[in-house]
């Protein structure tokens, strides 16, 4: 059976470039009559022109059926959701039927019918006769429907294979998702053309035609004829393309060209002459609603985001994306590795025996992918390099892909990261190597390989992390460390975080699904959900500390003066904001010169009374519109402190013989009942929080479990009052060990509001860190608003919130509130020196601290937090919880990759902090 077989198609047409051509072209996007079947085995009847299909369901092509109503998604990372024995597969295999009736224009003869992505394996009949069939979901496929067309309506029928031999080179981790899901047209376009156009001026073609550009004068340019033209180089930050055609005998096509060169040189990764540092993201093809058929509107939207969050490279994980995509980072300025739809991951399972990438069986299939994708992308100046594919192993066919890609396009470098030997490739690549490892490669000490000459080569390459920081949930944790290897080694090229975006489906129940929700018996849960920007694209706090870690702009301040580094030629303009306790008291514009770098004496700044902080922040924002974004858009941002401090440090002694006004006590526990007439419970040390993925999936959490730091107990050992101070004792520990916490609450009427003061101190050997130390009380329900003065306007962990600032921020509470698919941990604002809570009847709460605390408040409790498996989950409770923390645990990302870096994390020690409370 075809779809049981190695072979990866039959019948096809040789692969060529995408191009826009002016030859005719069918669309035949749109409704198809479908029906599904739960096998591949059944007659071919359904091709025959003369079939019934009126009983059949509609669906819209290009789609996913499971999205329509169809079977289910389901979803698997590394595992095979079927029994390993290729090329086999099971007989429970959804097997759709597509026909299509088609109306020929008049005067139509010949063509081609082009399908730009069928998952997975398909065969295709044209009035009845078969055309052959075609494996590689995410590649195009073009059979030769010329022999027979006929006058009027044309029958087109498709049969669709969820699983198929090709399904073993297709194991991403992503959803299993089969249908017809880009675009299938009739074209009479035959035409290809492989333009190489480098940043020195030289251009040349292969190609049956005539190539002109006329803003560079060249007309009507022979094959094989190299000229040298005066152009610009293209560059992401500096995207430039010119027009171009390509004139056949039987068509014009458009195209634009960029010059470009991408060079190693001495182990460094160049474009055009200059070190190129990718700023990279991982990008699948991913929609809510539709999956991997993703709109156009769609791809330019991520486009956009991420030019306007300083992205400047995209790896096309783990398959050639839609070829508009490229066009559009062409156009916009992206760098491009562009990655051949293989993998085989799931074979690791089982010590990779069978593994088609080194299976001689699989040669020609692999090979396939390879030269589709090639061929398909070769124009594009953004693709900057070929990759072979993802964790597939190692094996002979790798070489087979990567000397045929050779051959055909030295241009480029080649990259492949499942090697570690680096045999086939011209870049060193990993994924998820800890700060540690890369600083070592940065320098050239890595660890060598066994054979010393593949070890020599490989040590002569660029470094480039093909994934790092997994941006799962809560994070990612530690990204400006591995900028900052990033700038300091030139061998280090860069990388790619993992992932752009959560892959969370559309779903009634539960608003979000992931792996399970659709009743699968074997998935990996919200590991699919693990994206920089949330399912329907609204960035996450991961996003914006992203883009703040990658400003191509940068700030470093002196003692009255700023130097300003710019690494893109962008037309620039340099506001500025004093503030003082977080309100604007003066504001302006720093002139700064166009070079890279120029120091710049600071404004002179108003005298200003009574101050608290002052904090002086300039920001680099576009000075005129650009494609990608408007005037006033900020690029990057700096600040720093200028005079002024806290205005009253928070008085934690309290004043012999007054009262405690304003609270109530429990006379008996110590326990506060109320304060300012507000029915509080609390507060009281806290050290649990809901877990963040990292910690799920990195092992912490079972360790924290384990430990029972999610069922505290807490014991009052002596209440007593004395010189005005309330004292608590208490000893908060878990049961089934003789770890605790030993805390001393004092309570002190400070003249304006009551003063908390705590101390904690560790008894027994504590080992693991620590998720959070502070304190949590609740409020009522009517509490509805926020202020504070502190880092903002998002939330920031010890590790992340390089996008907050510090200054005056305002929220309500849900807005505080980051909506992770998968609750956890969220939404504490950092350094927070005082915050006001107000709403409903009774009065506001000012809370101020000593030292800055972190801040978190919400309609549920951390129990809840943890409990909950959807956002649906979460609903407002009786209470407002506030959490008033002294410290917390970063986050990292060991849910793939290293855990918190030493110096965040939060390890058991002694500790003092203060908070004082007024009414509003
Ligand atoms: C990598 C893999 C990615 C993704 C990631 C974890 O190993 O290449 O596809 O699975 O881990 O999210």
């Amino acid at each position: 059976m075809y779809f049981a077989d190695f072979a990866p198609g039959a019948g096809r047409l040789e692969p060529r470039a995408a191009l826009r051509s002016d030859a005719p072209s069918l669309d035949l996007t749109g409704d198809w009559r479908f029906r599904l079947s739960p096998v591949a085995d059944l007659p071919d009847d359904f091709a025959a022109p003369s079939f019934d299909d009126s009983a059949w369901d509609v669906l819209a092509v290009p789609s996913h059926w499971p999205l329509h109503g169809h079977g289910a998604p389901a979803y698997t990372n590394v595992v095979y959701p079927f029994p390993l024995d290729p090329p086999r597969v099971p007989d429970e295999n959804p097997t759709g039927d597509y026909r299509r009736v088609f109306d020929l224009p008049e005067g139509w003869s010949g063509g081609r019918l082009r399908f730009e992505g069928v998952d997975s394996t398909f065969k295709v009949w044209l009035n009845g006769h078969e055309l052959g069939f075609s494996t590689g979901s995410r590649l195009p496929a073009e059979f030769d429907a010329g022999p027979y067309l006929v006058e009027g309506a044309n029958v087109l029928a498709v049969r669709v294979h969820q699983w198929s031999a090709a399904s073993y080179l297709e194991d991403q981790d992503m959803w299993w998702l089969p249908g017809i899901f880009r675009e299938v047209e009739l074209t009479r376009s035959s035409a290809d053309l492989f333009v190489r156009a480098a940043a020195d001026g030289t251009l040349s073609f292969e190609g049956d035609g005539l190539l002109s550009i006329p803003e560079l004068g060249v007309a009507d340019l022979a094959p094989g004829t190299e000229v040298r033209v005066a152009a610009e180089p293209w560059s992401a930050e500096h995207p430039r393309l010119y027009e171009a055609s390509f004139v056949t005998a039987e068509e014009t096509v458009r195209l634009r060209v960029g010059f470009r060169t991408i060079t190693v040189e001495d182990g460094v990764l160049k474009a055009n002459g200059v070190p190129l540092v990718f700023k990279g993201v991982n990008r699948h093809e991913f929609h809510p609603d539709h999956g991997r058929a993703v709109p156009y509107e769609t791809m330019v939207e991520d486009v956009l985001l991420m030019k306007r969050h300083n992205v400047n490279a995209v790896r096309t994980s783990h398959y050639p994306p839609h070829p508009a995509f490229l066009d559009l980072c062409d156009e916009y300025g992206l760098w491009v590795v562009d990655e051949c739809d293989l993998e085989t991951h799931g074979f690791g399972q089982t010590a990779w025996r069978g593994n088609p990438t080194d299976d001689l069986r699989w040669t020609q299939a692999l090979l396939d992918r390879m030269r589709r994708m090639v061929e398909r992308d070769k124009n594009h100046p953004s693709v900057v390099m070929w990759s072979l594919g993802n964790e597939a192993g190692v094996g002979s066919n790798l070489k087979v892909m990567a000397d045929w890609t050779r051959e055909r396009d030295p241009s480029r470098p080649i990259h492949y990261e499942g090697d570690l030997s680096c045999a086939n490739v011209d870049v060193y690549s990993r994924m998820y190597a800890s700060h540690a490892e890369v600083e070592a490669i940065g320098r050239g000490e890595e660890d060598p390989l066994d054979d010393p000459e593949l070890d020599a080569r490989r040590r002569a390459m660029p470094f480039v992390q093909c994934e790092y920081a997994h941006a799962m949930g809560n994070g990612p944790g530690g990204l400006a460390e591995y900028q900052e290897l990033f700038e300091t080694y030139p061998r280090l090229a860069g990388g790619f975080i993992w992932e752009w975006i959560d892959h969370g489906l559309t779903h009634q129940e539960y608003g979000y699904a992931y792996g399970g929700d659709f009743g699968e018996p074997l998935h990996d849960a919200n590991f699919v959900v693990d994206g920089l920007v949330f399912p329907d694209r609204t960035p996450s706090p991961g996003l914006l500390d992203l883009k703040k870690v990658f400003e191509p702009v940068r700030f470093a301040f002196d003692e009255g003066t700023v130097t300003v580094t710019r690494a893109v030629p962008y037309p620039l303009s340099f506001p500025w904001a004093l503030t003082a306790d977080g309100t604007v008291v003066a504001e302006g514009v720093l002139e700064v010169p166009e070079s890279p770098g120029a120091e710049v004496k600071l404004p002179a700044l108003p005298e200003v009374a009574e101050p608290g902080e002052l904090w002086l922040t300039v920001r680099a924002v576009l000075a005129a519109d650009l494609p990608w974004a408007e005037a006033g858009h900020e690029v990057a941002w700096g600040q720093t402190k200028v005079g002024g401090g806290r205005r009253e440090p928070v008085v934690t002694r309290g004043r012999a013989g007054t009262e405690l006004a304003g609270a109530t006590f429990d006379s008996r526990t110590g326990r506060l009942t109320g304060l300012f007439g507000l029915d509080v419970e609390g507060p009281r040390l806290e050290l649990w929080r809901a877990p963040v993925d990292n910690e799920r999936f990195g092992g912490l959490e079972w360790n924290w479990r384990t430990l029972g730091l999610h069922r505290l107990t807490h014991r009052i050992d002596s209440v007593s009052r004395e010189d005005g101070v309330l004292t608590v004792r208490s000893r908060v520990a878990p049961a089934a060990t003789d770890l605790g916490m030993s805390v001393t609450y004092r309570w002190s009427d400070v003249g304006e509001g009551i003063g908390l003061d705590v101390h904690v101190v560790p008894e027994g050997e504590w080992t693991l860190p620590l998720p959070r130390l502070g304190l949590s009380m609740t409020l009522p329900a009517s509490f509805e608003e926020v202020v504070w003065f502190g880092r903002g306007p998002g939330e920031a962990y010890p590790d992340t919130g390089m996008a907050a600032a510090v200054g005056g921020w305002g929220a309500s509470i849900e807005e505080l509130q980051t909506p992770y698919v998968y609750p956890q941990e969220n939404g504490q604002r950092a350094d927070v020196r005082w915050a006001r809570l107000t709403g409903g009847e009774g009065p506001g709460l000012r809370i101020e601290g000593e030292p800055v605390f972190g801040l978190t408040v919400r309609r549920w409790s951390t129990e809840e937090l943890a409990a909950a498996g959807h956002l649906t989950d979460l609903r407002k409770g009786e209470r407002v919880h506030v959490h008033l923390d002294h410290a917390q645990h970063g986050v990292g990302t060991a849910a793939c990759g290293p855990g918190v870096l030493p110096r965040y994390e939060l390890r058991a020690g002694e500790a003092r902090f203060a908070f004082r409370f007024t009414a509003v």
